[in-house]
């Protein structure tokens, strides 16, 4: 009588056997999935700070010259800001931007380690000399904003700021119809 006991134990015991190899193979493909997600996530949207640019020639050639600074429509609608820091102003000081629009904010220092945020919003960055710091967000409400330079540059640092003025889209337009660049210094 002890053998069909002792069969019924093997059988148990490949149930639970074939049981935990199919967890862990699920398991390892569940990790792979993982691996190739963020594999191809990341090579499709690489974080900001590996753009890199020469900060000595900034304002003579390339994407960050005088002309370039400021806000810009692009085709598709949606509103594009280039600014550049160095001891102790941002260029432009101050901006024009449109509330529930997507704005992508490209930036850069021509000398030390910046930073800016606009207060009361998640828009939050530093501007690192030798790469341009990339970021879109949006705007929910109109108002006026203070964007503070947030890391020690020097002795100006606490006298380092610049306003952003969110307006409505309909406002947005209008002004920079009459006013590219989207200033208000
Ligand atoms: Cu620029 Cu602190």
């Amino acid at each position: 009588m002890s053998v069909p006991q002792s069969s019924a134990g093997e059988d148990a015991a490949h149930t639970a056997e074939r049981r935990w190899a199919i967890v862990s193979m699920a398991l390892i493909a569940f990790l792979l999935v993982v691996i190739a997600f963020t594999g191809i996530h990341w090579a499709a949207m690489p974080p900001s700070g590996i753009e890199p640019i020469d900060p000595t020639t900034l304002h003579v050639s390339g994407e960050f010259i005088e002309p370039n600074l400021g806000v810009q429509i692009r085709g598709d609608g949606t509103v594009i800001v280039r600014l550049l820091a160095q001891q102790y102003s941002f260029n432009p000081q101050c901006l024009i931007l449109p509330a529930n629009t997507k704005i992508t904010f490209r930036g850069t220092s021509a000398d030390v380690v910046h930073g800016f945020l606009v207060t009361g919003t998640n828009a939050n960055a530093m501007l690192v000399p030798g790469y341009v710091t990339t970021f879109t967000t949006e705007f929910l409400h109109e108002g006026e904003h203070l964007m503070p330079c947030h890391e020690f540059c020097g002795t100006g640092h606490a006298a380092m700021w610049a306003h952003i003025k969110v307006v409505s889209p309909e406002t947005f337009h209008r002004l920079m119809s009459s006013n590219t660049g989207g200033r208000c210094d």
